[in-house]
């Protein structure tokens, strides 16, 4: 008999392209995850459409009609029991969630970050990485933890800022690359290869590239 696959709930607030490449992912038929069901937090987002046009379960949960964070995360933790959930994935999901509920997901919840995580936490991070004369941004598999975009991390990926870039083509540049890790961190989960210990999340059977990255190109320089 083949093994139960770990049942996932995805939250979301926007358009859901992580969520997409989640989906993707997960459609594998020897995938070890399942996406159980999809929470919006916002009416209408096309992430939801994703979902229902993947014949998963469309859930509206609206922030706004909540007095209290309390009171909506505990709405959230209905549906998320509802369907029977195990794990959760964040994917571009826009509020923060009450300690309560953090800790009771504690090591199975994850979050994708569009920075190289400590730095650029919070929001509007292209800008912030641009304004601060990076050469290097990226995106963030972290753990989540009561901090916000606080807790281990799980994988990176780098990209150059080139020097006419905008917020929207950095973010664009990042995007593509969360697109690859986030599936990859999830199906490790599911696969039971990652353990924590400390601050450091550690891979059964990591590889190792020898690879550096410089930006600009030192030919570049005369
Ligand atoms: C992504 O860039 C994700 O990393 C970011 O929001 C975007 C959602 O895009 N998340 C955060 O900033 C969370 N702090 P998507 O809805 O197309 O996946």
């Amino acid at each position: 008999m083949s093994k139960a696959r770990l049942r996932v709930g995805v939250l979301v607030s926007g358009s859901g392209s992580n969520l997409q490449a989640l989906i993707d992912s997960c459609a594998a038929p020897d995938h070890p995850a399942e996406i159980v069901t999809v929470i919006s937090n916002r009416p209408g987002v096309k992430a939801l459409d994703r979902a229902k046009k993947a014949g998963i379960e469309a859930v509206t949960v609206d922030h706004k009609a909540y007095p209290d964070r309390e009171s909506f995360d505990a709405e959230m933790q209905r549906a998320l029991d509802a369907a029977g959930v195990e794990f959760i994935c964040l994917a571009g999901f826009m509020r923060l969630l009450t300690t309560g509920f953090v800790e009771h997901w504690s090591r199975r919840m994850i979050n994708i970050h569009p920075s190289l995580l400590p730095s650029f936490k919070g929001l509007n991070v292209q800008q912030r990485a641009i304004d601060a004369g990076a050469r290097f941004s990226g995106c963030t598999v972290h753990f989540v933890t009561p901090e916000m975009d606080v807790g281990p991390i799980i994988q990176q990926a780098v990209v150059p800022i080139h020097q006419d870039d905008s917020a929207e083509s950095l973010a664009a540049r990042i995007l593509e690359q969360e697109h690859r890790i986030y599936p990859a961190s999830l199906r490790w989960i599911a696969e039971g290869r990652i353990r924590i210990e400390g601050e450091r999340v550690l891979l059964d059977s990591a590889t190792h590239p020898d690879t550096s990255l410089l930006n600009p190109a030192p030919e570049a320089t005369r």
